[in-house]
């Protein structure tokens, strides 16, 4: 992951959504918009390390304001990755400073 590197088109995420970016084949970021407010973390849940989404790659996005781990329930706030519930302890997902530039998601 380098600064300015190119993740997806903004007009890609849904409002209210988090998709999945493979950065390469190991490491994947977790992508998510809320209106016009875009943000970006690793895509390994603080419990046990698990990436997020299911098998067919789909994020679970529970009333429009949290992602849920696929792994075992553990849920994080759309847009700040905070803990907001189950057994991640309090721990959140690490966030990715981005930028949007000519309606490209960035690595900032
Ligand atoms: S790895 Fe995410 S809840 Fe356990």
């Amino acid at each position: 992951m380098s600064p300015g590197q190119a993740l997806m088109r903004v007009d890609e995420l849904a409002d209210s959504s988090a998709v999945v970016v493979y950065l390469d084949q190991y490491a994947s970021l977790i992508v998510t918009r809320r209106g016009d407010a875009i943000a970006a973390f690793r895509n390994k849940c603080p419990h046990a390390g698990y990436p997020l989404q299911h098998a067919d790659g789909r994020v679970v996005v529970q009333e429009g304001r949290y992602m849920v781990c696929s792994a075992h329930g553990a849920s994080f706030g759309l847009m700040d990755g905070a803990c907001a519930g189950g057994p991640c302890n309090g721990d959140g997902l690490e966030r990715v400073a981005v930028v949007v530039r000519d309606g490209v998601v960035c690595v900032a």
